[in-house]
């Protein structure tokens, strides 16, 4: 008896620049909200949702004379926002073919142009989704419409509108090197990208952005897709979780071959990896998204494509983007392929900087990659919850602005909880958010509010410059110390400081300021004030009427030249820059 032909699902990618519709577009295909799920409403992890052949056929009327085999698309959302380059290039990589959401009315953004790249390294078919033309000026919506009946009740204007638009699309894929055309003026698939005119919220052209893709799966990918599913089971980990009555389980997005219950798989744990034994497999209802939903049916077999939750012995430790395979003979290769794949985990480590956590090996490279072109070095990236150990390992770094965890969408075990209550962790900082950009700004901000008030402490133990001038009648005391009526005539005046007079030549030791009676701690230009001077006495070493600067030691006047200068005011490097003229002229390197 001839063996029945198993084929494999197809996986869909759906690439695109922010914001542009790739998460509204599944919504709309499988008729659910995982949008509003989501948190800050940016998809930031891979989610895979199955939609049988049954529901593409109903959501695309004219299908239906189509001998089909293929049973159903897996659609892949991924991130949008550049940060997520890694996590797209695992997608596009996963991907037999790919969806390019475009908003017609922006046009290609950066990550359109990243997206394609990807495509290109892969050779991974795919067709553009020129999407939200239901915002084109002055569009009739006809809900859930095939785009050409819904072109054909369409105004002159907004027909002229969007035949531009697409022709833009076709122009900027023809810089980029690709041929592309509108689908319904395609003759040969092969030779041309299809643009599908598509409204993600009004459904119009779905219909026909179904029927390409399933045409482009039956005409181009059949010998694949029969051929991989006969081989051992690969995929990629999307998630380890604790699960009441199941223990550790993992989602699994299987991307090649068959996986069923009793198989050995090997996973990569944080350090290592693990050779584990298929215990049950729970596949999600189709339609439903593997990461928001919780309704499964148990299975002895899943052939791939497919989001499945595999429950297995010793899965703790296994982090999520991590790569699965099944053994089957040979088992050396196998463990050896994963070990090499989880070494190419792309982090980039130098050594200064933040400590960072993750729960996914794909958002640890995203936030790296983030973190990195705001020129932040990491000093230590790990995926999985905070514990006790990473707390103390942070401590140790002793520096306060590398004393930082930064914490993506993972949270501090009990015994980290504890240990933060202990004040000496007290110049520990820890940053947690689930969005990796409010991570990084929150980050930002408290380091440049930290950088101020260092600065700002820096400027107090600095002696800054000043110039006064003793007044006439204005001599209180003679000696010891001798008190007398100044007027600071530039820079900023402080306390316990040294005079010296015009030659450079040391007077005495300020003690104390007052005004109006009053001690005071600084005083500005102009003002009339009376100082205490140790160690001279009027008449002797100076006079009245003389002009005197504040001595600076050469240090300062090295930290204020290098480091200060432009936190001065035009006033201030005035006096600075005549007190060091002065003392340059015997030694042209003082301070220097
Ligand atoms: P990321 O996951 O962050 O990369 O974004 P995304 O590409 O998944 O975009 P998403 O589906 O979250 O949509 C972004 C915004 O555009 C939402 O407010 C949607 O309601 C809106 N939107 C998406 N498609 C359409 C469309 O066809 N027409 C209109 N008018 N708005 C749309
Ligand atoms: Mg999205």
């Amino acid at each position: 008896m001839v063996e029945p032909r198993i084929i494999r699902t197809p996986i869909v990618c759906v690439l695109g620049h922010v914001d542009h519709g790739k998460t509204s577009l599944l919504d709309k295909i499988r008729g659910s909200s995982v949008v509003d799920l989501e948190d800050g409403l940016i998809t930031q992890h891979i989610g895979a949702t199955l939609v049988p052949i049954e529901v593409i056929k109903a959501r695309s009327g004219s299908l239906g004379h189509l001998d089909i085999n293929v049973p159903g698309l897996l659609f892949i959302d991924t991130p949008g926002h550049h940060a997520f380059t890694t996590l797209r290039v695992r997608g596009g990589a996963l991907a037999d073919m790919a969806i390019l959401v475009v908003d017609i009315n922006e046009g290609f953004q950066p990550q359109t142009i990243e997206a394609l790249q990807i495509l290109r390294t892969y050779k991974t078919p795919f067709v553009v989704a020129a999407n939200k033309i239901d915002r084109i000026h002055g569009w009739r919506i006809n809900n859930d419409e095939t785009f050409l009946k819904s072109l054909s009740v369409q105004g002159q204007r907004s027909k002229d509108l969007i035949e531009n638009k697409t022709y833009d699309l076709v122009g900027k894929l023809s810089e980029l090197g690709f041929n592309a055309e509108r689908y319904d003026r395609i003759h040969d698939f092969q030779r041309n990208i299809a643009i599908i005119p598509i409204s993600a919220t009004t459904g119009e052209g779905i219909p026909d952005l179904l029927m390409v893709l399933i045409g482009l799966a039956q005409r181009f990918m059949m010998e694949d897709l029969i051929l991989s599913a006969k081989g051992p089971a690969k995929g990629t980990v999307l998630e380890v979780k604790e699960e009441r009555g199941l223990g550790f389980t993992m989602d699994v997005i299987l991307y090649d071959g068959t996986l069923s219950v009793g198989d050995e798989v090997v996973v990569g744990t944080n350090d290592s990896i693990i050779v584990t034994k298929v215990r049950s497999l729970l596949k999600p209802l189709s339609l439903h998204e593997i990461r928001v939903e919780d309704r499964f049916e148990r299975v002895k077999t899943v052939v791939a494509a497919a989001g499945v939750k595999v429950i297995a012995p010793s899965l703790e430790n296994v982090i999520a983007g991590s790569p699965l395979q099944a053994i089957r003979d040979n088992k050396d290769d196998v463990i050896d392929l994963v070990k090499r794949e989880m070494a190419e985990i792309n982090v980039k480590i130098s050594g200064k900087g933040l400590t960072i956590k993750a729960d996914t090996i794909g958002a640890l490279e995203a936030l790296s990659k983030e973190l990195d072109s705001h020129g932040i070095g990491i000093i230590k990236a790990s995926v999985g919850p905070v514990s006790r150990h990473d707390l103390i390992e942070v401590q140790t770094i002793n520096d306060s602005l590398s004393s930082v965890l930064l914490c993506f969408n993972t949270p501090l075990l009990p015994d980290a909880e504890d240990l933060l209550k202990d004040p000496s962790l007290a110049y520990v900082k820890i940053f947690s958010s689930n969005i990796i950009y409010e991570l990084i700004d929150n980050y930002l901000e408290w380091r440049d509010e930290w950088r101020r008030k260092i600065e700002e402490q820096q400027f107090e133990q600095i002696v800054l410059p000043a110039k006064i001038s003793i007044l006439p009648n204005c001599i209180f005391r003679q000696s010891n110390p001798a008190v007398v009526g100044v007027r600071v005539l530039s820079g900023r005046l402080r306390p316990d400081v040294f005079l010296v007079d015009r030659t450079g030549k040391r007077i005495g030791h300020l003690k104390t300021m007052q005004l109006r009676g009053e001690f005071i701690h600084e005083s500005a230009v102009g003002q009339e004030i009376a100082i205490s001077i140790e160690g001279a006495t009027i008449g002797r070493q100076i006079d009245v009427g003389v002009d005197l600067y504040v001595d600076i030691p050469e240090k300062h006047v090295k930290v204020l030249e290098h480091e200060m200068l432009s936190h001065l005011s035009p006033d201030i490097q005035l006096v600075l820059d005549e007190f060091t003229t002065m003392k340059r002229k015997n030694d042209p390197f003082w301070g220097k």
